[in-house]
């Protein structure tokens, strides 16, 4: 069952019923001004931080779910009937409805008794504003006396205090209203200088900013007081909850169209201009006005809106590909990518399951992030990467989170994810791949961000690889500290306490416990390191951690390989972990996933034994599973992994994130037919016609997807911020389509089902753009070049001389 369909051309998911079986939502703003937003308007916005600077109200976890939103109410004053153009918050029976999800906007309307309403969503690029461009059209045969009310709630800044310390917060809300104009400037008599403005492009017939009055005693959103009674009661908040709503009243024509734009911005003042007179208490106003005088103008919403088009035209143009598959295209043309972005901009801050108060950037996370958008935005990528390498430690280790606007390591979370320093020499190999921008190597960047530590930055990725080397078990394996990259497998933690973290609690001294995932996470780094080094002319250096590298393969096979798959890793009383020794969780995926993809075992057909296994004991048709039996109770020496329900999460959910581990093995070993099948399976276009078992948002990927040990197998939750994201996008472009970056140039490799006569992609690299025309003349994935109507030997297009612009590529695959 579908809720709506793909319109491609104008790179949109059009929702045509609101009642979709969870929110669908929608990122606005891609710079530093922010907002979610449902496909029934639901969400809030937020500048930068969302946690410090939340702008509008939300409250997670409510009933209905998506509550708290940009609503708009049309009266018609006539009848005293009134209605919300998204469907919420007044859910009335309408005559049609859509929500039109786009890159970086949503348009949500639809039309009751005869008056069509239309709302367009955005964030103009470098503004700290949001627009709402409503569009009403009287299709009645008669003229229409309408009403117009816009509301939002303001949250009062920290959305963590906003939602928790309410002996504060009755009493501090303020505003003040000038020529209708509502400014918003709770705490700005003290120790803020930022404030929000939200205004409308019509002369108002009133205002409200106390929620209470707009509401009603005892009244909820769908039916409020002042709507009811078609009069805003130009109230002032003073304390309680202020919120922001206009009333504007219209007189339209049969066929009749008007436009209103109304305007939701954030500013901030120089400590010393807060004050206009200086003397006084009163808000200084002059930048929102500025803004306000450019915005409220007709024309100004449609040309920034026509800007943000080309902003994406421009990024998602950058790789585009053609093939035999609907879903590979769309996703990676379109959605896959947009996806990415979206990582980029909120990490895993907020979305429908992501709060906005919880977790800040993760290490692991980011660095893996850059994989999906290094191509979309890598001078960007550059920053993050120098950010991110500024929060190691002097030992190589890595807080696991740091915070957006201070760039400091989370200390609450602290460090010892021993996979963690391995991410950022595979988020650095992927940058140089990119942009062969060497120059970042030499960047002095600081440890802790402690001045005065600064090295360059290969020296963090030489110690990221030693920390390992320091670590090491007692079989010769990485030990796993906290955790890997299974943040729920926690051999060290041993609670026994409710409420206790599970990723901050250590009760052992960590001296046992082994990570098989981490060796082939080491393997994989290690040969990005060593190829690093050697194009920096150190070759002995390259050689030592080639060695280091063969000898952690050698002790993979001897002890992380369990006859036929990889072991997960050894607990602290040294048992194996994912082998069949184990009563459950015999297998794991991360292992068989990313040794092979690592390349453990290519040739000794250890890889290929693996991938067997996982598709015989963990693949469903709706993808993956993280392992098989799931736990069916806790274990204490195993942690979170156990606490969830059979088929939840980590506890053999479909983990979405690491199936392109296998996608990218199977890619390896040469099995196109069998990588392009699993990337199928979690495609959430490819899941959309039964979206009523998926039941996320049919246009990106979800974090998991309910296993088969699950009562709802099939169904997809925490949708968005995942690094399911960037794995898919690298896995179908770089590994299945096989367009991929290397240091030199760039390599065509596809391993693509047999069935695929040919495909196209272009993609721009390095300034140039590659026309790649690949065809397939036989079974197999043996590549013949031609660049620029000439044979090359092997798969790999030279850079070609500067000042070149195009380069025509065909591949012929047999
Ligand atoms: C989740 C993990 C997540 C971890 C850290 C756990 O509850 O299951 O997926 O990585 O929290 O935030
Ligand atoms: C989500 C976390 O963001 C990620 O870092 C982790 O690897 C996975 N969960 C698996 O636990």
């Amino acid at each position: 069952m579908k809720y709506g369909y793909f319109d491609d051309k104008n790179r949109e998911y059009v929702i045509t019923q609101p009642d979709t079986p969870l929110p669908w939502i929608n990122y606005l703003g891609c710079q530093a001004y922010f907002g979610i937003i449902s496909n029934t308007a639901g969400g809030y916005s937020f500048y930068r931080d969302a946690r410090l600077r939340r702008i509008t109200r939300y409250r997670y976890n409510n009933a209905p779910f998506d509550f708290g939103g940009r609503y708009i109410y049309v009266r018609d004053d006539a009848a005293g009937d009134f209605w919300s153009p998204s469907w919420q918050p007044t859910r009335r029976k309408l005559e049609n409805y859509s929500c039109r999800h786009g890159m970086g906007y949503t348009t949500i309307g639809s039309q009751y008794n005869g008056v069509e309403a239309s709302t367009r969503y955005f964030v103009p690029l470098d503004e700290n504003l949001e627009i709402w461009q409503l569009t009403i059209t009287n299709h009645r045969r008669q003229a229409a006396e309408l009403s117009v009310f816009s509301a939002i709630e303001f949250c009062l800044w920290d959305a963590q205090d906003d939602s928790t310390n309410f002996q504060r917060n009755f009493s501090i809300g303020e505003v003040e209203v000038e020529n209708g104009v509502i400014y918003h400037k709770t705490e700005y008599r003290e120790r803020r200088d930022h404030y929000s403005f939200f205004a409308c492009s019509e002369k108002i017939s009133g205002f409200d900013t106390q929620r209470d009055t707009f509401l009603g005693p005892y009244r909820g959103w769908d039916d409020p007081a002042v709507v009811e009674s078609g009069q805003a009661c130009n109230s002032l908040a003073h304390g309680w909850a202020p919120i922001g709503s206009h009333h504007v009243r219209l007189s339209l024509e049969p066929g009749e169209s008007r436009q209103i734009v109304f305007v939701l911005g954030y500013q901030e003042n120089p400590r010393d201009q807060k004050f206009d007179p200086l003397d006084s208490q009163i808000l200084n106003k002059k930048k929102a006005k500025c803004v306000l005088s450019r915005y409220l103008v007709p024309g100004t919403a449609d040309a920034a809106f026509e800007k943000l088009g080309q902003y994406w035209d421009d990024l998602l143009g950058i790789c585009q590909v053609d093939t035999p598959d609907v879903h590979t295209n769309r996703m990676v043309n379109i959605w896959n990518a947009y996806q990415c972005m979206a990582t980029f901009n909120m990490s895993r801050s907020a979305s429908s399951y992501e709060s906005g108060i919880g977790r800040g950037l993760g290490f692991r996370d980011s660095n893996q992030d850059l994989l999906g958008f290094v191509h979309m935005v890598p001078e960007r990528a550059r920053e993050r990467i120098l950010d991110l390498a500024a929060t190691q430690l002097p030992t190589g280790g890595a807080y696991h989170q740091y915070q957006p606007l201070t760039k400091r390591g989370n200390n609450d979370v602290g460090s010892g994810f021993n996979d963690d320093p391995h991410w950022l020499i595979i988020g650095v190999a992927a940058y140089l791949k990119e942009t062969g921008d060497w120059s970042i190597l030499d960047e002095a960047v600081p440890y802790d961000n402690e001045p005065g530590t600064e090295t360059e930055l290969y020296e963090h990725l030489q110690r990221s690889f030693r920390y390992t080397l320091d670590r090491l078990g007692p079989h010769g394996l990485p030990l796993i500290g906290r955790a890997d990259w299974n943040d729920c497998l926690n051999l060290n933690c041993f609670s026994d306490s409710p409420g206790q973290s599970f990723q901050t609690t250590t009760n052992k001294d960590g001296k046992v416990a082994e990570s098989v995932f981490i060796a082939g996470l080491f393997v994989l780094a290690g040969r990005e390191l060593a190829e690093i080094a050697r194009h920096r002319c150190h070759k002995a250096e390259a050689r030592s951690y080639l060695a280091e590298v063969e000898k952690m393969e050698a002790t993979i096979r001897q002890h992380g390989w369990d006859g036929e798959w990889f072991i997960r890793a050894y607990d602290d009383f040294g048992r194996k972990v994912g082998s069949k020794e184990c009563v459950e969780g015999k297998i794991f995926i991360e292992t068989q996933g990313f040794c092979t993809l690592a390349g453990v075992g290519l040739e000794d057909g250890l890889a290929a034994r693996a991938l067997k296994s996982t598709r015989q004991l963990l693949a469903t048709k709706h993808g993956i599973v993280l392992q098989q039996p799931a736990y069916s109770k806790y274990y204490l020496e195993l942690g979170e992994i156990s606490s969830y329900p059979p088929g939840y999460k980590e506890n053999a959910g479909i983990f979405c994130h690491n199936n392109p581990w296998v996608m990218i093995g199977e890619a390896r070993v040469g099995n196109g037919d069998s990588a392009h099948d699993y990337y199928s399976r979690i495609n959430p276009s490819a899941r959309e016609e039964m979206s009523n078992v998926h039941r996320c948002e049919p246009y990106v990927y979800a974090q998991m997807i309910a296993g088969r040990d699950a009562p709802t197998h099939g169904e997809a939750k925490n949708s968005w911020l995942t690094g399911t994201a960037a794995w898919n996008y690298y896995a179908i472009t770089q590994w299945i389509l096989g367009v991929r970056t290397d240091y030199d140039g760039l390599l065509i490799a596809p391993v693509v089902p047999k069935g695929w006569k040919g495909f196209k992609v272009t993609r721009k690299f390095r300034g140039v753009t590659y026309d790649i025309v690949v065809e397939r003349s036989g079974d197999g994935n043996a590549v013949s070049l031609e660049v620029d109507g000439q044979s090359i030997a092997g798969n790999l297009v030279p850079l070609p001389p500067s000042g070149t612009t195009n380069v025509a590529v065909k591949a012929i695959v047999a």
